[in-house]
């Protein structure tokens, strides 16, 4: 998509609904969907789920287009993806970011990061979808693995969906 056609449409999907797994969508509780991440998001509470992680901030709704924006122009790279209730609330969310690489011929690397669920639904295996969706979304993009960084108080989270431990993470702040 260009810049000269920025998103109005506040349903779009930020990439292909093709992504998303059906059998993820059908092992949800009833009502629930997931789906790729809409502009329209930020009016169903997607920053307040994002709150449970850490700081947000206050995002204004036109600061949230302006990154929606620039996410559209990068969707085959930024996968952002949303849960919702049966009333059209956002529960949950995850984002696979896709890094290419000379290394490994060519490889794609998946970096899973900012997996959230709201503070009341969790414990419903909302957690365990968001990995499995996006675990569908990088294998079918062609990466050959995904990584993502946690605290230890997650570790158990993370190998209940199959990850393992593997290295050890390092931070320079600025
Ligand atoms: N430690 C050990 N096991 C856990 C933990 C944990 N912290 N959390 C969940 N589990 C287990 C569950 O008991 C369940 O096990 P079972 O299959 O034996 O019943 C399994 O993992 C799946 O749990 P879900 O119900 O899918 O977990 P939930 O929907 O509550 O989501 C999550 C887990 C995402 C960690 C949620 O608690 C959350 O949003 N926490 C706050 C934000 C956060 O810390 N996010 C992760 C940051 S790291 C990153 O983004 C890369």
């Amino acid at each position: 998509m260009s810049l000269l056609t920025p998103v109005t449409d506040d349903s779009m999907p930020l990439f292909s609904a093709s992504l998303i797994s059906p059998e993820v969508q059908s092992q949800l509780p009833e009502g629930y969907t997931i789906r790729p991440l809409q502009r329209g998001d930020y009016a169903k509470g997607f920053l307040d789920v994002l709150r449970v992680l850490t700081t947000v901030g206050d995002v204004t709704e036109e600061q949230w287009n302006q990154r929606y924006e620039w996410l559209t122009q990068h969707n085959d790279q930024y996968f952002m993806i949303s849960i919702l209730d049966s009333a059209s609330r956002v529960v949950g969310t995850g984002a696979l970011i896709v890094e290419r690489k000379f290394i490994h011929n060519l490889g794609l690397v998946g970096h899973i990061e900012d997996i959230a669920v709201a503070k009341d639904q969790q414990g419903k295996k909302l957690g365990l979808r968001i990995i499995q969706a996006l675990d569908f979304v990088a294998e079918k993009v062609g990466c050959y693995k995904s990584i993502l960084d946690c605290s230890e108080a997650n570790e158990g989270f993370y190998v209940k969906c199959g990850f393992r431990r593997a290295g050890l993470e390092m931070a320079h702040y600025y």
